[in-house]
Parts: structure tokens; sequence; C-alpha cells
């Protein structure tokens, strides 16, 4: 496997043309392919998400990860469990407990099966299983989709070695205020929201929970180009949710997405 701005690669060649063809139809039974893309040798899944983008935001703030163990909570098919594993992990542990998602990463991961990564299909809730035992990571998209944010920050916490670095990444409302807004139904087409902060309420709900050292790592205006429909995501994406002036057309205001950066103290 090797990275490419950002996008995982899987070289070699296929045994024979049934094998490619397998692979491919597998990839359609799958779909819809939420994160991605991935090229699986000559087979490019192009997902709804260039996952790829937010990856290289963040990695330029990165620790080095050799011989660290990271977390990936809510990590969908597993996108970001292959550059972190590239990077140099000792192993990367991803939880997500939608079965779907854990079968496409059962066929990526099939072209590389010896990297140190484990997928396990659970929720955030199987973090009490793994007290003080991560040096990284990362909870990206979920707060929002969840009712009680804080109690996954007080989990991922708690599965935090002293010192440990906690990513936070999701949906924002971009204003310098401190609130939250609580969408009736969905947000630019995002379905199962709950509780969408702005960046200082979000700031301030980490350092309830005790992190330390918070700080925005990035904040940006989420673009089509980012997230749209595709052959293997067919289904209506951002550009269908949005209205000329950047609102949501269900009536809200632009989509942002901002990452912080946390440390749980030694
Ligand atoms: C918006 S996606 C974010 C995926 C990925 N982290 C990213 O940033 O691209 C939310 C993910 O959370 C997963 N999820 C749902 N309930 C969860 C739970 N209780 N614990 C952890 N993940 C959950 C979903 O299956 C989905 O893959």
């Amino acid at each position: 496997m090797e990275i490419h701005s950002g996008i995982p690669i899987f070289k070699g060649t296929y045994s024979d043309a049934a094998s490619r063809e397998k692979t491919e139809m597998l990839a359609r039974e799958l779909i819809p392919w939420r994160k991605g893309p991935f090229q699986l040798e000559d087979l490019y899944i192009d997902a709804e998400w260039r996952s790829d983008k937010k990856w290289n935001r963040l990695k330029k703030d990165l620790p080095p990860f050799q011989g660290k163990l990271v977390a990936d909570v809510g990590c969908n098919n597993g996108y970001y469990l292959f550059p972190i594993a590239h990077e140099g992990a000792k192993k990367v542990h991803g939880f997500d407990p939608t079965f779907k998602y854990m079968l496409q990463y059962e066929l990526v991961r099939s072209h590389a099966p010896k990297l140190p990564i484990e997928f396990t299909c659970e929720g955030w809730e199987a973090l009490y299983r793994y007290p003080q035992t991560f040096d990284v990571i990362f909870l990206m998209g979920l707060n929002y989709h969840a009712p009680n944010p804080l109690e996954i920050f007080h989990a991922c916490k708690n599965s935090l070695k002293a010192g440990g670095l906690f990513v936070c990444e999701g949906v924002v409302v971009n204003t310098q205020a401190n609130l939250e807004i609580f969408p009736r139904g969905k947000y630019a087409g995002i379905g199962g929201v709950y509780a969408i902060p702005s960046p200082t309420m979000l700031s301030m709900q980490l350092a309830s929970v005790g992190f330390k050292k918070i700080h925005q790592q990035h904040l940006v205006k989420m673009e089509t180009a980012e997230q749209r429909s595709t052959i293997f995501s067919p289904q209506p994406s951002l550009a269908n949710f949005l209205n000329e002036d950047g609102s949501s057309t269900e009536g809200y205001p632009p989509l942002y997405r901002a990452a912080y950066f946390a440390t749980k103290e030694e």
C-alpha cells in the first residue's frame, strides 16, 4: 500500500480476471461508499467524500505516529486507518458499529492484510474496555450525531494515555458566539443530527471535560468539491442541499467544519 496525496493506493495485479471482476462486483454491492477514494489496483472507488482533503488539512499538524497506539472512533470504512498505519503507527484501532462499513473496510483491507490495523464493529461505548490505552484518538464527524457528545468526549479522554492527543473534528456553526443550534430534521441533508456547536462552544465542551491545550487546528467552509455524488455513492449530496447564498435548503447557516486538537493532562 502507498499513500499518494492522502489517497490509499493498493498496488499489485489481480491473479486473474475473475478476481478483478469479483472485487468490482463486491464494491458495487456495498454502495454507497461515503468515505474514500480508494485505488484498489486498477479499480478507483470514488466515494461521496474526498476524505483525502480532510486528511491533508490535519496531517501537517499531527505528531509522528511511529510506535504509537492510535484509535479512530466512528471510523466509517476505515479510510484514515490506512494513512495512519502508513505513517508508522504501532497499531491503529478503528471503531464503527455499522456493519456495511466494516464490510467495505474488509474489502479494502484484503488488498493489504499485513497492516497493523484492527477494526471493531462497535461504537464509542466500547472505549471503556480500553482505559489509558491510546496515544492519539480521532473523533471525527460524530459529536453532532450524538445526544450527549460530552459523554463521548469523557470516554475518549478515559481511553487516552496521560499526555495523549485528542483530535475532535466536526460540523460547526461559524459564529463567534458561544451557542449551538438544534436543527429540526436534517442539516444540509445530513440526517441524525442533534446539536451543532459554534467553535467556541465546542472548545468549551472539551474544556469542561478536562482537556488541556485546546486549540482550533482548522476551520473550513464545506465545498461541493469535497462532498458530492459519485458512481459509488449516487444519492443526492451537498450541492442538492445548498441555496445560492450558501445557506442550507432547510434554512440553516452555511456548513463549516472545524478540527480541535486537545491534550489529556500528564
Ligand atoms: C459522519 S460519519 C464520520 C466518519 C469519519 N469519522 C469521517 O470523519 O469521515 C459518522 C460515523 O459514525 C458512525 N457511528 C454511528 N454511531 C456510532 C457510535 N455509537 N460510535 C461510533 N461511531 C458511530 C457511523 O457508522 C459513521 O460511520
